[in-house]
């Protein structure tokens, strides 16, 4: 049987992306424009920037994934596009383009959570899921513990009451001196730098709680780094130094609070997960989001999974950022579950706080 083609579209925060994906599990493109460059020097995304970037990009990008999938819209057999969570403009791009297309082809075309995307991006490459499993969802915009039963039924154990653990990094960053986003950059620093060097504070660590807490650790880094006087990272070529512009120049110092305070946040997120893996009573364990790109993060949760014989599912860093084969995949599962073809998409509305629990009891009340 010819493999149902799906066209993922991504425009929530600040990558465009679009993704030619085979039956849920054979990436045949996936471009993913990011935006760095117009928010590094504000040291965070500003809205109304992205959105405009992601109208210039987005007729491009879409063109792009479609050339390099070896497939015309006509041959597409679904157009998967994230409705939310999300910047209210900047999905807004997204959900019009593959409307758009949608009716100008008399395509098929299926909203999807983007949290649902990260959460099915282990299976894209592979993964066979066994419920009752865990996920945790760790990225820019969001630090969340899931209870999985089943696709169709989904409970949230703990979220952070405050910063995401990706915007920590970010922020955190940004008072070092450093470019935006700042996960990958602490992440490098970090491996310089020693863990031990400063007790950077655990929030909630101690009390029966699956939610997270991280701007106590973001304020107790700012007010280290004034007490003591550490220098901020001397500029690179074009500002803030990004990963490529990182020299020796950088101080230990400076090191050592990177190391310091990743270890803390990573300490926190490692601890909340084994909490929730022994709450549920499952060793099956799903980490996704921009935030699982980070090398010890993912070091503590292997050597946990070997230690607790886990099985760990987490995306190659790649599939970790924002992208939209994953958009493409959840689609693709979404219909599978719900019936062909999906319907109502003219009406379909963007909604910036979509919860994914919603999305998947609609699922469920469907299939
Ligand atoms: O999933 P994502 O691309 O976008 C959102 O949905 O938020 O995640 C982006 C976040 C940023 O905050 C970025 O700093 C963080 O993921 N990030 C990392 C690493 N790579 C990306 N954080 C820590 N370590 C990394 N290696
Ligand atoms: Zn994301």
């Amino acid at each position: 049987m010819r493999p149902m083609l799906v066209l993922g579209i991504e425009t929530s925060c600040d990558e465009t992306a679009a993704a030619v994906v085979a039956d849920a599990s054979d990436i045949r493109s996936s471009i993913v424009a990011t935006q760095f460059d117009v928010h590094a020097r504000y040291g965070g995304i500003v809205p109304e920037l992205a959105c405009r970037r992601h109208t210039e990009n987005i007729l491009p990008v879409v063109r792009a994934a479609l050339s390099e999938g070896g497939a015309t819209l006509e041959e597409i057999d679904l157009i998967a596009v994230t409705r939310g969570p999300g910047l209210i403009g900047a999905l807004l791009v997204g959900l019009s383009c593959a409307k758009a297309l949608a009716y100008a082809s008399a395509t098929p075309c299926v909203g999807v959570n983007h949290l649902e995307g990260h959460l099915v991006t282990p299976i894209l490459e592979g993964a066979d899921y066994h419920y009752p499993l865990v996920a945790l969802v760790v990225s820019g915009g969001h630090t969340e513990l899931y209870r999985v039963d089943r696709p169709g039924r989904i409970e949230l154990l703990g979220q952070t009451l405050d910063d995401a653990a990706g915007e920590a990094f970010d922020k955190v960053a940004k008072l070092l001196g450093l470019s935006f986003p700042g996960g990958p950059i602490i992440d490098r620093l970090s491996e310089e730098g020693d863990p031990e060097a400063v007790a950077f504070p655990r929030a909630l660590m101690d009390r029966d709680t699956l939610d997270f807490s991280f701007s106590g650790v973001k304020t107790a880094v700012k007010y280290f780094v004034d007490d003591h006087s550490i220098a901020p990272a001397p500029f690179g070529s074009q500002g803030p130094p990004r990963e490529e512009d990182l020299t020796a120049e950088v101080s230990q110092a400076l090191k050592d609070v990177a190391a310091s305070f990743q270890a803390a946040v990573v300490d926190v997120l490692v601890a909340k997960t084994l909490a929730a893996l022994h709450q549920v009573g499952t060793r099956e364990l799903v980490v996704a989001g921009g935030v699982a790109c980070n090398r010890e993060l993912r070091a503590r949760l292997e050597a946990a999974a070997a230690a607790e014989s886990l099985t760990l599912h987490i995306p190659s860093p790649a599939l970790c950022t924002d992208n939209a084969a994953m958009i493409a995949a959840a689609g693709a599962l979404r219909v599978s579950r719900e019936g062909w073809p999906p319907d109502g998409f003219l009406e379909m509305d963007a909604v910036a706080n979509l919860p994914l629990a919603t999305a998947l009891e609609v699922m469920e009340g469907a299939g």
